[in-house]
């Protein structure tokens, strides 16, 4: 069974299995393969880090077996920009494990930690198109609250309430 976990050291061969695989479709592009592998702990460590002029977060790796599925990030709060684009929960599914469910399940365990953490409702966004993510939404009662534009931002994105 899949589960939530701190992101570790011990999961790096599938984690950059992973990254591989999110690059072919041109994510992640700004990350160096050669100097994640390189430099593991250091990378682990790092996303744990609360750059200057972030909110806090909390990062996770779904993770089954000893295999790498995808990654959640909460933030404790959001900030102006975050209220329009990026809300207090993100999250990707590795491409090779999609449509398998991960995507429903890696939100309720995201909405199981915002919860103990306090939070009474979370934002979620996405853009318009993205069906499978209005999809994981939706299926967690998610309330649209609008559409909106963003500037410097190709889609429209749709922005969700989830009551806790
Ligand atoms: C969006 C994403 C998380 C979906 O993950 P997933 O593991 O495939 O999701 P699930 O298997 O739980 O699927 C949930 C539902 O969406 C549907 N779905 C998934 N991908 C879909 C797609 N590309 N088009 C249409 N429907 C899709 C599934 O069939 C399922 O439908 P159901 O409710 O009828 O069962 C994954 O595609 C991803 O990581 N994409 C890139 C990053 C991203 O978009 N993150 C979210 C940003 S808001």
């Amino acid at each position: 069974m899949a589960d939530l976990t701190d992101p570790s050291e011990r999961y790096q061969d599938s984690y950059l299995e992973a990254l591989q695989e999110f690059q072919a479709e041109g994510r992640y592009q700004e990350v160096s393969l050669e100097e994640v592998a390189a430099h593991f702990g250091d990378f682990v460590q790092r996303l744990h880090e609360i750059k200057p002029g972030r909110v806090p977060h909390s990062y996770f790796w779904l993770i089954d077996g000893n295999d790498y599925i995808g990654r959640l990030i909460l933030r404790h709060e959001v900030n102006e920009h975050l209220l329009q684009m990026g809300g207090h929960i993100g999250y990707d599914i590795r491409p090779s494990r999609r449509r398998q469910g991960y995507g429903k399940l890696i939100l309720k365990y995201g909405l199981d930690r915002a919860k103990i953490l306090g939070l009474e409702r979370v934002l979620l966004t996405c853009d318009e198109d993205n069906l499978g993510s209005r999809r994981i939404i939706e299926s967690h009662a998610g309330m649209l609250e609008n559409i909106i534009e963003v500037e410097q931002w190709p889609a429209k994105v749709c922005r969700y309430w989830i009551h806790l």
